[in-house]
């Protein structure tokens, strides 16, 4: 365990600034946002803050000037600002784990200086990107060939949680930036069906595998990538040489993936200070290197920075992750917030969801704090969502006229990406029309009154009611670049830790995942044999037991 002291903090619900908050909850009642918004004609210019290309309007929140300063006095009384301090300083803020938290210095310009143990790791971290830039323009410029000499058509990342859901998303994201040539595909679970249509219609001599696992001990990607590496061998009618020019690894341990019959040469680096889900723009981002080239991943990676920047200088009046952060606490403490939605309106975004789901419920969802106290208030929210506007056909429904209150974010882009079809480009005024109606319709809904003048019969006028005061932010940017794409992933990275500051929780440990991982080991060999079967619950050796049948075990 850590030599890092507990923190000693009183519970956070026994703190005066949670009293106040509590008693100002009670004082805003049930305000309208129609109310606070004809209360004050600036509100929306007022309630928006501006963080390189993203603007971010909180405007429909349902807050005051009050509220936002009781949470920002919140913020100060649990030390948010020195736990940021301490992860960018290298600290071992994982305190489970003894592990420093340094998401923050894989994006960091070359000559900045972040040390860990008294070692600056910024050299590391950029020769290490400077192997997959060498690496990536070989692949993209067909230099690099495959065991027959033909040159890669396309890269299979092999890996699951943050070493699938973060090149997967991003790769989707900067499709419009990739090179169109090179196909990139994911593969991350132990069901073979997964593998088996990611290899459909492949030519193994044309392909890549990237086994991406920080531990290289995760049986979901480790047996994959066996499967992976049987099949081409027999494709290609070839013994283990030819998985040199076919198989790299991303990894922490050097041991596994030579283990593993691959060459430590073709492993790319990097360290246990990175988290998994914190990781894509490690080494696990080889893949979506291949995909859009060392320069627009560095350009990322600048957009990271940027926020990066912004998160650990800006005084919190300003600072855009400190305020979603404490947003977020204000509605799962005092309005009972389960889930939060996230609504890109950018199609490219359809998997950010899923990638936000491990990013903030595998970091925040937690109910022991820091000192191992279980926590007596709300932690992570369900995250949840889809692009716009399919949403809207589908459970925006229960958004609009549900019992639940559900914050959400909508995210929308002036520009439609460069490479869109001519004929396509008068969709985009369409789409966002909707953007910016949801959250209207959701903030102010309509009134009994104006159903009624619409001459609605009395008896639908309740039906037909919309209460609005849902609150949302709307972030808007220019073109969802990868330097935007950058700036959003880091916006949410910082806002979760700031959850997790003010919570008292590690964000940065998973011990949740661990039990289900010994059971499934457990119940394997019972699935195969029966034996043991009577050491299982009741429940439990029935269910294997009709399976076992059903198999004809
Ligand atoms: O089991 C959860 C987890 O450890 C995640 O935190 C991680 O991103 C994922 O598994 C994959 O781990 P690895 O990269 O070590 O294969």
């Amino acid at each position: 365990m850590s030599e890092t002291p507990a923190s000693g903090r009183i519970p956070l619900d026994r703190t005066p600034q949670w009293a106040a908050l509590g008693k100002h909850r009670a004082e805003f009642g049930e305000q309208h946002l129609r109310e606070l918004f004809a209360a004050d004609p600036e509100r929306g210019k007022r309630y928006t803050l501006r963080v390189g290309d993203l603007q971010v309007d909180y405007s429909k929140q349902l807050v005051n000037d009050r509220t936002l300063e009781l949470l920002r006095e919140l913020a100060a009384a649990t030390g948010v600002a020195e736990l940021r301090d301490a992860m960018f300083r290298g600290e071992k803020i994982n305190i489970t784990e003894d592990r420093a938290v340094l998401h923050t210095a894989l994006r960091a310009p070359r000559e900045a200086v972040i040390e860990v143990d008294g070692e600056n790791v910024v050299p590391a971290v950029h020769a290490v990107l400077d192997k997959m830039g060498a690496f990536s323009d070989r692949v993209r410029s067909g230099e690099w060939t495959g065991h027959t000499g033909k040159r890669i058509r396309t890269v299979v990342n092999i890996g699951i949680g943050g070493s699938d859901l973060g090149p997967a998303m991003a790769y989707e994201v900067l499709r419009s930036y990739s090179d169109r040539g090179i196909d990139v595909r994911f593969v991350s679970n132990v069901d073979g069906a997964d593998l088996h249509e990611a290899l459909q219609g492949l030519d193994a001599a044309e392909t890549l595998f990237i086994v991406a696992s920080k531990t290289f001990t995760t049986i979901e990607t480790i047996t994959n990538a066996e499967s992976a590496k049987a099949w081409l061998l027999t494709e290609l009618r070839a013994d283990t040489d030819a998985v040199a020019k076919h198989f790299v690894a991303l990894s922490t341990n050097a041991q596994g993936v030579s283990d593993f019959g691959i060459d430590v040469a073709n492993m790319f680096e990097f360290w246990d200070w990175v988290g998994g889900r914190y990781s894509y723009d490690s080494a696990i981002g080889l893949s979506l290197m291949i995909a859009i080239g060392r320069e627009q991943f560095r350009e990322m990676l600048d957009g990271f920075h940027l926020v990066d920047e912004h998160f650990r200088t800006a005084p919190f009046e300003q600072n855009v992750p400190v305020l979603l952060g404490l947003l977020g606490v204000w509605y799962g403490a005092f309005f009972d917030a389960q889930s939060h939605v996230v609504l890109p309106y950018s199609h490219y975004l359809s998997k950010f969801a899923a990638y936000l789901q491990q990013l903030d419920m595998e970091s925040n969802g937690k109910s022991v704090d820091r000192d191992g106290n279980p926590v007596g208030w709300q932690t992570g929210p369900v995250v949840w969502g889809t692009p716009g506007t399919n949403g809207q056909h589908a459970y925006y429904q229960l958004l609009h006229q549900g019992t639940k209150v559900i914050p959400a974010d909508f995210i929308g882009f002036a520009e439609p990406v460069a490479d869109l079809l001519p004929g396509l480009v008068a969709q985009h005024d369409l789409l966002m029309a909707n953007f910016f109606a949801q959250t209207q319709a959701l903030a102010f809904g309509k009134t009994a009154e104006e159903v009624a003048a619409e001459g609605v019969p009395a008896e639908l006028v309740p039906h037909k009611t919309f209460r609005g005061n849902h609150p949302t932010t709307t972030i808007l940017a220019g073109e969802l670049s990868p330097s935007v794409l950058g700036q959003l992933i880091a916006l949410y990275e910082h806002k979760v830790f700031v959850q997790g500051a003010i919570w008292n929780i590690d964000s940065f440990d998973q011990w949740g995942v661990e039990l289900g991982k010994v059971l499934a080991k457990r119940i394997e060999p019972v699935l195969l044999t029966g034996e043991g079967a009577e050491a299982l619950d009741s429940s439990t050796a029935a269910l294997v037991a009709e399976y076992r049948a059903l198999r004809g075990r």
